[in-house]
């Protein structure tokens, strides 16, 4: 299965803190924003992944990520010149989807919790699509899917005025390989955008449509506005301190899935100096060390 890191758009709603700088690039406290929704695709497994971004930040991103090779994985970048929606990203991904499978996530979206990382691997290379929901007090903020009494799907609808249910569509989505066939199917919504939940719709209305609840537990955050990348921040320093282990260490993530060897995260270690976060991948290395002895 690919992946695809959409991490485009004009952050509006952050200004201006996102005037000058993509919003997937700034801080959630010790990392950026864009390291967390690399890290729920590397945890699923995939290490194919491509990087939408908008014109002006393609260099700035592959300052930081490069083409993957130091965290063992390949990551590619395609330019979305405005932000024409979710599911142009398989418009500008239609090359590199080819015949495969692929996860889209969206680049503001943390994801974090026990039992997440066997839930992702299930749902891979599956026929049709899936979602993942998770139930929220605010709906009317998200795509919201409306089942029957049997809990079928019935419908999806972007940020609705007045809910039927609290079951949230996060911002990551498995799709077989019709996916660009499918978006080229669909026209602008009422925002001017091509909208990810009527395409959606097209897998719901073909029987194709999966969903998954996020078990109980598992914390998913959007961090769109100043309150909520605050609270991603907090959220994020809170478990660090307390279980001593960060979130999102791609680094890590990619020496425990045995993708790079504990000699190179010694090596991205003194890259990163005095950092608290280099600190952190030495004594990671060291731990994946001790457990090859
Ligand atoms: O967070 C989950 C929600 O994300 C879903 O429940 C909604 O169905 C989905 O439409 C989306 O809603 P938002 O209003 O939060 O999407 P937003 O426009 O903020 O875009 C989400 C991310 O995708 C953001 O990091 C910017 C990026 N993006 C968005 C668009 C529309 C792009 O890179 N290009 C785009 O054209």
């Amino acid at each position: 299965m690919k992946g695809i890191i959409l991490a485009g758009g004009t952050g509006s709603r952050l200004w201006p803190m996102t005037i000058s700088v993509s919003k997937q690039l700034l801080p959630v406290y010790d990392k950026p924003l864009i390291y967390y929704p690399l890290s729920t695709l590397m945890l699923a497994g995939v290490k194919d992944i491509l990087i939408i971004t908008a014109p002006e930040d393609e260099k700035k991103f592959r300052t930081l990520l490069g083409d993957g090779s130091q965290l063992g994985i390949s990551i590619s970048y395609t330019i979305q010149v405005k932000p024409e929606g979710i599911a142009q990203a398989f418009l500008l991904g239609e090359e590199f989807i080819g015949n495969e499978s692929v996860a889209l996530i969206l680049g503001d979206n943390l994801f974090h919790g026990a039992g997440l990382t066997g839930l992702l691997q299930e749902g891979l290379g599956q026929f049709g699509a899936r979602i993942f929901l998770h139930e929220v007090s605010n709906p009317g903020d998200y795509g919201v899917l409306n089942v029957d009494r049997d809990g079928n799907p019935t419908s999806i609808e972007e940020k609705p005025t007045n809910p039927i249910s609290n079951l949230a569509v996060t911002g990551l989505y498995f799709f077989d390989y019709h996916v660009s066939d499918y978006a080229k199917l669909i026209k602008p919504g009422k925002r001017g955008e091509l909208e990810i939940t009527d395409l959606l719709q097209i897998y719901l209305e073909k029987k194709s449509l999966l969903s998954s609840r996020l078990p109980r537990g598992t914390t998913w955050l959007d961090t769109g506005t100043p309150a909520s990348l605050h609270d991603a921040s907090s959220y994020v320093r809170i478990i660090e301190e307390r279980t001593d282990q960060k979130i999102a260490c791609v680094e890590e993530i990619s020496a425990r899935n045995g993708w790079i060897q504990p000699e190179k995260l010694f090596d991205i270690a003194s890259k990163y100096g005095k950092s608290k976060y280099g600190n952190y991948l030495t004594r990671v290395a060291k731990e994946i060390e001790d457990l090859a002895e």
